[in-house]
């Protein structure tokens, strides 16, 4: 049987995610199938129950969705809960099981021989959802996380739950004591204000990385590479983040390659592309 799987947005045309999961059933030579569905919100709860119904093994969910569609599940799993979202969605003996592997999509991103975890001390730029996953990630493996945000409010709110720092919007500047920073706001992301920072108080041995894919390599990475520093582009958090999903509905781990790089990087060039998975 054709294992089949989605991803469900509004909109949808841009994703990424139907080509890369292509990909990989081509490259492992699955008969399967995963197909990108536009869906407005208030279809969203029928067009789950139509796909249970059907057969799928599951599928990604994307914006504005991550949120509503817990409330659609049966079970969502502890670091969904935190985080408060859910990106993929597992079928199982007519069950809807939400989880959130934006988290694992992070820190496989960034993590690699050369570095470690711990006692490492991050900057977070950001406090929307995608600041969320990251920041429980990087809590996770026992960094000490410190946000910023334009409105102060939100990285006060997030700092008091997740156990952070604040550093003002207006001091972001001031890096000196910080050896990773991650930039989690749209800023810099084609047709988007720029991101504004100067990097250079920044310790020698530091991480950058953006969530930004597009352009591929942002402004911010282009600084931090001229200074230096350590840096690993956003692409690999939406590919690493599409590992365990594609894992779960079509029953084996995919290889994540310098290919697998390649052909989405030719994919993103004409930059039609928007950010989402
Ligand atoms: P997501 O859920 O994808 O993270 P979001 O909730 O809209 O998206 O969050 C976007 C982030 O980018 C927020 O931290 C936002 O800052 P505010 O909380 O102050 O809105 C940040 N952001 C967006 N535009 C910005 C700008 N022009 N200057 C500074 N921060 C900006």
């Amino acid at each position: 049987m054709t294992k089949r799987a989605f991803v469900i947005g509004d909109p949808i045309e841009h994703s990424l995610s139907p080509a890369l999961h292509s990909y990989w059933l081509k490259e492992l030579g699955i008969t399967g199938k995963y197909e990108a569905i536009g869906c407005p919100p208030r279809y969203l709860a029928q067009t789950i129950k139509k796909f249970v119904k059907d057969g799928y093994a599951g599928g990604n969910v994307t914006i504005p969705h991550k949120e509503k569609v817990m409330l659609l599940c049966d079970e969502v799993d502890e670091l969904a809960k935190k985080v408060g979202a859910v990106n993929t969605l597992e079928f199982k003996d007519g069950k809807v099981i939400g989880r959130n592997t934006d988290i694992e999509g992070f820190i496989e991103n960034v993590s690699r021989e050369t570095f470690t975890f711990s006692g490492k001390n991050a900057l977070v730029l950001g406090a929307g959802g995608a600041a969320r996953a990251i920041i429980l990630g990087l809590k996770n493996e026992g960094v000490k996380v410190t946000i910023s945000n334009r409105t102060k409010d939100k990285a006060e709110k997030l700092a008091e739950e997740f156990g952070c720092e604040v550093l003002d919007w207006e001091d972001r500047n001031n890096l000196a004591e910080y050896n990773v920073l991650v930039n989690t706001t749209s800023l810099g992301m084609e047709n988007h204000p720029p991101l504004e920072i100067d990097l250079s108080s920044m310790p020698k041995d530091s991480l950058v990385t953006d969530i930004v894919y597009n352009p591929l390599k942002t402004d911010l990475l282009i600084q931090a590479e001229d200074l230096g520093l350590e840096i690993e582009m956003g692409l690999g958090m939406l590919v690493y983040q599409a590992v365990a999903g594609f894992n779960i509905w079509f029953g084996k781990k995919p290889n994540v390659s310098r290919e697998t790089f390649e052909f989405l990087e030719k994919k993103l060039e004409p930059n039609k592309w928007v950010q989402q998975s």
